[in-house]
């Protein structure tokens, strides 16, 4: 007899052919992950009562606004942008924290939002785990290292309790601890270390994708090339999928495959690591590279972005960077620039002054 649980999975299979209008440039392997026009809009309004001695109306905020994109399977898609942009918002969207208000997360073929089995949908959930920025604060104080890393083992079932104790071990030390620190607590470990026990516990669930939100921004710039280095490796052995986060670019230089520059809740940008470095497109891409320059991790401070992120209860109408963009005119303060593949490679870039070839390019000759 079939079972039902996997007939109602197969009926929301989503055929590969989604993926074609995310990111056409890079998507070599099968993509694990495809988001398409994913959107989420906060309901920000004040209580109810005020709003009736106020006159006021409901008030919302969209911070994710038309995303998409793609990840083929074993690479790193990072996204970009000053704070406040939607970065975490997207990966919180993509874990399950937040349901989109509009839009498609498809995983390994299957539609997260069609209805599934409470089982099915732990099982699937468990195939993707986030790392967090801050490891203290996602680590219980109160518990050793050992059950921390050990929950998600027996919250998914993953091995025979004799078996719990080596598997711990086995994880401490992949991650560059030893078995024995599974007895300490979080509290005895530093940033770097809580980290790797972060990492540690993720894998614990023998997932596929991490959603890695800004998780070395805390450590010293040392400690996040060691870090870096570690989630690189473990990439490599497990054949993880990775959506990067961080505002810095350097950071996301040394691990991206493809990155994803985002202004207000949209994409602006989609190239490969390569193309956004040397052949930046995009007038925000630009000014975030002119004005963090710290691509060898020097521990420089990153300078401040010229200019004021638009409020986004409010956004500016047209291109929601024409406020600050050197190139602005009648037409981007008017119609909103979609993302679209520059011939020359593929790259998605959202801008009229790029379309209509009136921008420098990134050398200074003018675009064609
Ligand atoms: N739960 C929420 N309720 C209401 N507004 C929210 C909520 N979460 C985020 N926002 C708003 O959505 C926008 C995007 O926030 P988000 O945290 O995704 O940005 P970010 O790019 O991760 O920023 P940062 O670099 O500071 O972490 C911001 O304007 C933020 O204030
Ligand atoms: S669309 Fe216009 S305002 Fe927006 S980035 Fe391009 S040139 Fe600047
Ligand atoms: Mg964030």
């Amino acid at each position: 007899m079939t079972d039902p649980v996997d007939q109602t999975a197969k009926a929301h299979v989503i055929p590969a052919v989604v993926a074609s209008d995310a990111d056409a440039s890079v998507a070599k392997a099968p993509d694990l992950v495809v988001v398409h026009d994913l959107t989420k809009v906060f309901d920000i309004s004040p209580p109810l009562l005020n709003r009736v001695i106020e006159g006021q109306g409901r008030v919302e905020l969209k911070a994710v606004d038309g995303v998409s994109f793609s990840i083929p399977k074993g690479q790193t898609f990072s996204l970009v942008g000053e704070s406040g942009c939607g970065k975490s918002t997207v990966a919180r969207l993509l874990v399950g924290l937040y349901a989109p208000s509009a839009g498609r997360i498809v995983f390994d073929q299957t539609d997260m939002a069609a209805p599934r089995s409470r089982s099915e949908d732990k099982a699937l959930r468990a195939r993707m785990q986030m790392i967090f920025q801050d490891p203290y604060a996602s680590l219980n104080p109160r518990w050793r290292v050992r059950d921390i890393i050990a929950e998600p083992i027996l919250a998914f079932g993953l091995v025979e309790s004799d078996g719990l104790e080596d598997r711990v071990g086995a994880l401490l030390t992949q991650v560059g601890l030893s078995p024995a620190d599974g007895e300490k607590f979080p509290h005895e470990f530093s940033g770097g270390q809580r980290q790797r026990i972060s990492i540690a516990r993720a894998l614990a669930g023998e997932p596929e994708f991490l959603v890695c939100d800004e998780p070395t921004s805390a450590l010293d710039v040392s400690v996040q090339a060691q870090i870096l280095n570690l989630m690189k490796d473990l990439q490599k052995r497990f054949g993880l999928t990775f959506l990067f986060i961080s505002h810095n670019l350097a950071v996301v230089d040394h691990i991206s495959d493809t990155i994803g520059v985002m202004y207000l809740g949209r994409l602006c940008e989609v190239a490969s690591r390569d193309a956004m470095f040397q052949r930046p497109r995009h007038p925000y891409t630009r000014l975030l590279l002119d004005t963090i320059p710290d691509l060898d991790m020097t521990g420089r401070e990153r300078s401040p972005v010229a200019g004021e992120v638009p409020n986004p209860i409010n956004p500016p109408t047209g291109c929601a960077f024409h406020p600050r963009c050197p190139f602005a005119d009648d037409r981007c303060k008017q119609e909103r620039p979609e993302l679209k593949p520059d011939p020359v490679d593929g790259a998605q870039i959202a801008c009229h002054a790029f379309e209509e070839g009136r921008l420098p390019s990134s050398n200074g000759d003018q675009t064609t």
